[in-house]
């Protein structure tokens, strides 16, 4: 029930325990420049490669055809493989639902899960939207199990004024429905990156690993501090 990422994006293939499961949503999130969008395009070259089918809905036109190239050692053939939906509202992002149900793939990523909406967000909606939101990720996470894939999302993150911790936009929504959730960390000067496995129905809780982004894909890298 999992799906083999490890072909460019081993550091976190490991991290979830072989692989990305299936009948779920696994939530990637942290701050810009975390590698969230990076993680998204080497999970899809992982998979087209394989010969699987998905969809990508790129909410935040991070979907760079040159670096998904990169990725899939310039075999433009792959992208026959993905289906590529760019909403530019939150109303767009929530009809796709409709179309994404019919396609028949392995996977649906959605990068970013929240950026559209929060653009939407106001005191005076916050109810309505959240209500909308909950309806979406419920949707996504129906699509999953009815059509036996893997959901993949990412999430921006807010600092909470009060404690001064991070906070994932959408908060409990898209918390209780992601089943994995990975925090990114940008760490240090060099580039290298920490994920964190904060939520897992099968792993161990705040396993880590660092890796740093590469032409090829992601590469597991040794901090010594972990
Ligand atoms: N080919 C590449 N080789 C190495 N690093 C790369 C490559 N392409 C992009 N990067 C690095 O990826 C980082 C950007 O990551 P990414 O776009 O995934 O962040 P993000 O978490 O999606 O941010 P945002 O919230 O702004 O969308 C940059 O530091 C960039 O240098
Ligand atoms: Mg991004």
């Amino acid at each position: 029930m999992r799906l083999d990422i490890s072909s460019r994006t081993e550091p976190i293939h490991k991290l979830l325990g072989n692989g990305i499961e299936k009948r779920c949503i696994t939530n990637f999130y942290g701050l810009p420049g975390a590698g969230k969008t990076q993680v998204a395009l080497c999970i899809a070259a992982s998979l087209v490669e394989q010969g699987e089918k998905i969809v990508f809905v790129d909410t935040e036109t991070g979907f760079s055809f040159e670096r998904f190239l990169e990725l899939c050692g310039g075999k433009s053939a792959l992208l026959k493989n993905i289906i590529l939906f760019e909403p530019c509202t939150w109303d767009e992002q929530k009809s796709l639902i409709q179309k994404i149900k019919k396609i028949k793939t392995s996977a649906v990523i959605v990068d970013s899960l929240v950026a559209l909406w929060r653009i939407e967000l106001s005191e005076e909606n916050v109810q309505k939207l959240s209500r909308e939101l909950s309806r979406f990720v419920a949707e996504l996470a129906a699509i999953a199990k009815k059509n036996n894939l893997a959901v993949i999302t990412t999430n921006q993150v807010y600092t909470e004024i009060e404690s001064g911790e991070l906070e994932l936009s959408g908060r409990y929504i898209v918390k209780w429905w992601s089943k994995n959730l990975v925090e990114l960390i940008h760490f240090g000067r060099a580039g290298k990156r920490i994920a964190v496995l904060k939520k897992s129905r099968n792993q161990k809780e705040e396993k880590k690993v660092a890796f740093e982004i590469t032409s090829t894909g992601l590469k597991e890298v040794k901090l010594g501090i972990f």
